[in-house]
């Protein structure tokens, strides 16, 4: 274990004395105030709309709408290729396709006079019909236009239905929303044509990039800030309309604009977890082989954005089995884009395959984790590849040892602690590990420091610790001797957070830096008097100086050979990227969560008396943060277990629970004991740390292990999320 394992959170300090400044906290010289005046219908156009008493009002600056607004030059729809386009255009005509879409942005000195004078805006629509209900308009699903990955098909189509032993069930999910505790916020000002953002993106360059599109300027001449976020969930992982209505209105003003969504806006604008309906299909003998696999979604979309994310993937290659079917279909309605949230796609699929596979279990009489071992796939059958390292097994055996699996009976309402029943469940987990070509700059300062830099942000995992990490262990410069740059433009160019790639990713980069930066300053000091001639291979960089290996006397700190060259600084900046022989393999992380619940069979609660989330995601560089994720990822896979659903009246196509008093998510006390498990081998493929990627695997299979559990304790299969009490009295 690497001596840095368990250092602290760099950024932590910064961040619980509130010195961390978030995209709003800017101090901005004569910032204007600025809102969102939302649609009260889901479909339709505005007839009319009366700004006149919001202009008049004290202190206001502006009411932008689309019969007013300066189309800047080039506005047009960004393109969706870096998933972070913004295909709505807003204010541009009176087409309304949302409830809540924005259809006046107001501004006005104070906060407080905005507010006042967005009440008094009103506006008249010609209502349309609108579809809003995924479970009325699933036939009129689709694929995604040009995409080719929707199908999926291995052996016999549908070959499940010729086993012996059959499992067929639908499961849905409810919409769920990010909801992080910093609103979606942006201050926006422009010098000219050359826009500077502070906003809460997950992508510095993504959000450079389509920004860039929208307003017909080069992505170079858009600064973008988002160091710290405070939380983030996917959200940020698109440009959305507040943030380009933001910046027409600081252009018009020439002014710097502030615009902080409301809490309301939160679960309208600003995307989310897509409603999806899923079939499942299994087969297997009576002895336990599985035979047949099929898994079908359908999810929503927007009217005006095909999104689609890994739903039915997992199911390709997580079991031992020769006839596999997938398919993926959306439907579009009334409604702003979803996007990936924390555990995309695979979370709403393995809640359809772990609570399938445990129905089957219980079918065939097994127990099971028996059931999977069973089926345990030795290689990955769906790319036809060897895993890059696979440590499930270790995964599902420390998890039966922490929760008591030996409790557990295979009849359900079969173990009670006094007048609670007693139900343990399982479910698996797993996601990719992704890296995407990164730059890091390091350099050595004269006064000893190592300074990291990367446009890459932080929305919580702990990056910057991280990237300390890994720059102290090539290094050998203490964790303190260490300052990060990062989450604004002009830094060596980062990849966006997210799709838990980002060790992987920045990780990789920091290394590889790194080891040139000790490189170059090896070959600058062998030039000195102190080294000269001694070979380069008998020199190492040790605390900060050149020595060498075969006599220690002969030494010279980094910081003389930067005085004696005149050298402020000694730097590196180095692109790196997965590898030709990472392609050979399959690479994944893996995870299994595992719940004890404790139900009262009057009243239906139920309680979390114990969970336990393993994981094998290879290295662990740091064993705080990555436990830290992995207890509140796992927070959030039981909110979609039991609590989160946004709730939508049909009839207006709009949310009745856009709060947080009814829209509930977990709090401490609702979770009794927690626990994480790390495999924490290295893998030998992946990147030069070995790591696999964390955020996602917290998630996937939590909601379905609840599932199942609460099955093992009542005997009731809940198919539907959340599992909240009415369903299993
Ligand atoms: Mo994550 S859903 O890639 O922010």
């Amino acid at each position: 274990m690497s001596k840095t394992s368990n250092i602290n959170r760099v950024d932590g300090f910064a961040k619980v004395t509130g010195s961390a400044t978030y995209s709003a906290e800017y101090k901005t010289p004569g910032v204007a105030y600025a809102c969102l005046v939302g649609s009260t219908i889901a479909k339709g156009r505005i007839k009319s709309i009366d700004t006149k008493k919001a202009e008049w009002a004290p202190g206001v600056l502006a009411v932008i709408t689309h019969l007013n607004v300066d189309k800047p030059a080039g506005y047009q729809k960004a393109k969706d290729k870096h998933n972070f386009g913004q295909p709505l255009q807003v204010f541009k005509d009176d087409t309304i396709l949302y409830y809540d879409q924005p259809i006046a942005l107001v501004i006005a000195d104070t906060f407080e006079r905005m507010q006042y004078a967005a009440s008094l805006i009103k506006a008249q629509y010609l209502k349309e019909d609108h579809s809003t209900d995924l479970n009325k308009a699933k036939d009129k699903e689709k694929k995604k236009e040009g995409d080719k990955g929707n199908d999926y098909h291995r052996g016999v189509e549908d070959g499940y239905k010729n086993a012996e032993v059959i499992l067929e069930e639908e499961y849905t999910i409810p919409t769920e929303v990010h909801n992080p505790m910093e609103l979606a916020n942006i201050i926006a000002k422009w010098d000219g044509n050359k826009p500077t953002l502070y906003t809460k993106s997950q992508g510095v360059e993504g959000t450079r990039k389509s920004v860039g599109e929208v307003f017909g300027i080069p992505a170079a001449d858009v600064a973008v800030n988002s160091e710290y976020l405070g939380g983030a969930f996917g959200m940020g992982l698109h440009t959305w309309p507040y943030e380009i209505a933001a910046l027409i209105g600081a252009k018009k003003l020439n002014r710097a604009v502030k615009l902080v969504l409301h809490r309301e806006q939160m679960f309208t604008n600003v995307g989310f977890r897509p409603y999806t309906i899923q079939k499942m299909g299994l087969g297997a003998t009576k002895e336990g082989k599985l035979t047949g696999l099929t898994h079908e979604a359908v999810a929503m979309t927007s009217s005006y954005e095909d999104f689609m994310e890994g739903t039915v993937n997992m199911s390709r290659f997580i079991y031992d089995c020769a006839n596999v079917s997938t398919r993926y279909r959306i439907v579009p309605l009334d409604t702003c884009t979803p996007i990936w949230m924390r555990g995309p796609g695979e979370a709403t699929g393995s809640f359809a395959l772990e609570s399938a596979m445990d129905e089957l279990a219980h079918k065939l009489n097994m127990d099971p984790i028996e059931f999977r071992k069973l089926n345990y796939a030795e290689k990955d059958l769906e790319q036809n590849k060897p895993w890059s390292s696979k440590y499930l097994l270790e995964c599902y055996e420390g998890g039966m040892e922490r929760i008591g699996w030996k409790n557990r009976k295979n009849k359900p309402g079969s173990v009670r602690e006094g007048e609670w029943l007693v139900g343990y469940g399982m479910g698996t987990g797993t996601f990719g590990c992704y890296r995407s070509p990164t730059s890091v700059k390091a350099k050595f300062l004269t006064n000893g420091t190592l300074v990291l830099q990367c446009s890459v942000n932080d929305m919580g995992p702990g990056t910057a610790t991280m990237m300390t990490a890994i720059g102290a262990d090539v290094t050998g410069v203490s964790t303190e001797n260490i300052i990060i740059e990062m989450g604004k433009s002009g830094l060596a160019k980062g990849p966006t957070q997210g799709g838990s790639a980002t060790t992987s990713s920045v990780g990789s980069a920091v290394n590889d830096s790194c080891q040139l930066l000790v490189k170059k300053a090896i070959e600058l000091a062998s030039k000195t008097d102190v080294l000269k001639n001694i070979p380069i291979a008998d020199l190492a960089f040790i605390n900060g100086s050149v020595t060498s290996k075969k006599d220690s006397l002969k030494s010279i700190s980094l910081v003389e050979v930067l005085n004696a060259n005149k050298l402020e600084e000694l730097a590196i900046e180095n692109q790196s990227k997965a590898t030709e022989e990472a392609k050979k393999y399959s690479i994944y992380s893996f995870s299994v969560h595992f719940v004890k619940v404790l139900i009262n069979p009057n009243l239906g609660k139920i309680r979390l008396a114990h969970v336990v989330s393993c994981a094998d995601i290879g290295t662990v560089i740091n064993q705080k943060t990555s436990a830290g994720q992995m207890f509140g990822g796992a927070v959030g896979g039981i909110g979609m277990g039991l609590m989160e659903s946004l709730e939508i009246d049909h009839r207006f196509g709009r949310p009745i629970n856009n709060n947080f008093a009814d829209y509930h998510v977990p709090v401490n006390a609702d979770i009794e004991k927690q626990e994480v498990f790390f495999v924490n081998k290295k893998d030998p493929i992946s990147n030069p740390m070995g790591t696999k990627g964390l955020g996602e695997t917290a998630l996937v299979g939590m909601a379905p292990a609840i599932a199942n559990a609460v099955f093992n304790a009542t005997g009731k299969r809940v198919r539907d999320l959340p599992i909240t009490l009415d369903k299993i009295i």
